[in-house]
């Protein structure tokens, strides 16, 4: 069996959870060089793959000089720098792996795929809930027959308030301008991908969307907090909200809260972590009184070409995070909840003109592994597609992961001119 070589580009949170594979598994996959201007993780990436200085580099440039000394790259920069860094790699023919969202308009994502096209490289989307044991189940039931053709499907997305605070209101996907984001396009692409794939072969065709930003702004601040919740807000100790309570007393999201340190988050001590939300992290600002210009709610209604229709809908800061999905064929109908790892398949029946029910249990969920074990089978399909090996029915080429892009781009120009229904393909 081949082994795949690559060259990370970006080698931050993400890039850390993917190239986990190749410690696992160092005879399908090798991590040859990585690029990150932040000398911290570069030397991260010494540690954990054994790279030679020489194959660390501060700048793509300076890779990209050498050639093409691997059979792909793995991309993990954040989402405004996609499109920057992926094209130069995939000039030289590069194989590629790389972040959603793929990009953040229209015009690159085509342009991106045409530079593919024309390099005979072969892209890959990292739509990890497609590889979920949950989500996997489900396609394989469409796929059967079993609920008929799609007629139409329900889905939402409930942002917990710790994972809306670190990410969407105080973390790096708050601001559309600086991340290059809107929240449809950072949170829910993989929602939208959900719906493509699982009407594989429909085109979307129009959207409507509705949303805003309502909640976690100034005006609904209460009486007597501050700019940051550790150094001049009289009322902390009773906000639910405290960067204390979500950063120190239960340590969210910690990968996102104290990367500015530099430091192995196990060696970060509590007055470090005081300190820095006292000072200049993010995370220690107000949650009323962020820079944040995202929605905290937005749903859209889609058309595909066969009649089929869709909605999805995006609640964020609620208290039990999560997501919804129902699904209903002309044959039967398959609904349940993700976290709950189980859903249930109806058909019609016909000797009482009522439904047969059966419950579908995911027993076989990765534990300790991200996105539910999606990450790695993800990474694990990537390095098939290299070797020339079969790869499962969740596997991600671009010309399946464009319309979901497409219809993100869509319903958030809807959302940005008052709810008008777009046309997708015009
Ligand atoms: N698939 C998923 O479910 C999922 C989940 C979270 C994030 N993401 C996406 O993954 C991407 C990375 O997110 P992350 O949280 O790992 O970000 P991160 O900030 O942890 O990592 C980005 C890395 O890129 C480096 N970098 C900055 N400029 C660079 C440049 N010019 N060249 C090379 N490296 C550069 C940074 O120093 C950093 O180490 C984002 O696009 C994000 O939206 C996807």
């Amino acid at each position: 069996m081949k082994k795949v070589s690559v060259v990370v580009i970006g080698f931050g949170d993400r890039a850390v959870a993917y190239t986990k594979y190749a410690l696992n598994n160092p005879d399908r996959l090798e991590v040859v060089a990585a690029i990150d201007p932040n000398p911290f993780r570069r030397n991260l990436a010494k540690e954990m793959f054994g790279l030679k200085d020489e194959m660390l580099f501060s700048d793509m440039e300076d890779c990209l000089k050498l050639g093409k000394i691997a059979d792909a790259v793995i991309n993990g920069t954040m989402d405004e720098l996609h499109i920057k860094t992926a094209i130069p790699f995939l000039k030289l023919g590069y194989d590629m792996l790389l972040e959603k969202p793929i990009t953040n308009n229209k015009k690159d994502l085509l342009e991106l795929k045409r530079v593919a096209d024309e390099h005979g490289c072969k892209l890959m989307i990292c739509h990890v809930l497609r590889y979920t044991p949950f989500y996997l189940k489900i396609k394989e039931i469409i796929l059967s027959g079993e609920i008929g053709d799609i007629v139409g499907m329900e889905t939402n997305e409930m942002v917990g308030v710790a994972h809306a605070s670190a990410s969407y209101i105080r973390g790096k996907w708050n601001n559309r301008k600086r991340c290059g984001s809107s929240m449809l396009l950072a949170k829910c692409c993989h929602d939208a991908d959900l719906l493509c794939w699982f009407n594989a072969g429909k085109k979307p065709v129009k959207v409507s969307s509705f949303g805003g930003r309502h909640y976690f702004i100034e005006k609904n601040a209460p009486k007597g907090s501050g700019k940051r919740c550790l150094v001049d807000c009289e009322v902390e100790n009773e906000c639910p909200y405290s960067c204390k309570k979500l950063l120190i007393d239960n340590e969210y999201f910690a990968q996102y809260t104290f990367t500015s340190l530099n430091k192995n988050y196990e060696d970060i001590t509590t007055e470090e972590k005081i300190q820095s939300l006292k000072t200049d992290n993010p995370m220690g600002i107000c949650i009323y009184k962020t820079d944040a210009d995202i929605v905290d709610r937005q749903a859209f209604i889609v058309e595909f070409d066969d009649g089929s229709i869709a909605t999805h809908s995006m609640i964020s800061g609620v208290a039990r995070p999560g997501r919804n999905i129902h699904i209903i064929g002309t044959k039967g109908e398959i609904q349940g909840f993700l976290e709950d790892n189980k859903f249930v398949v109806r058909t019609y029946n016909p000797s009482n003109c009522l439904w047969n029910e059966r419950e579908e249990v995911i027993t076989n969920v990765a534990q300790g592994d991200g996105h539910s074990g999606g990450d790695s089978r993800l990474v694990n399909d990537f390095v098939n597609m290299e070797s020339g090996l079969p790869r499962s029915v969740s596997a991600t080429v671009i010309e399946d992961s464009i319309n979901g892009h497409l219809l993100v781009f869509a319903a958030d120009e809807s959302l940005d001119n008052g709810g008008i229904t777009v046309k997708i393909n015009d």
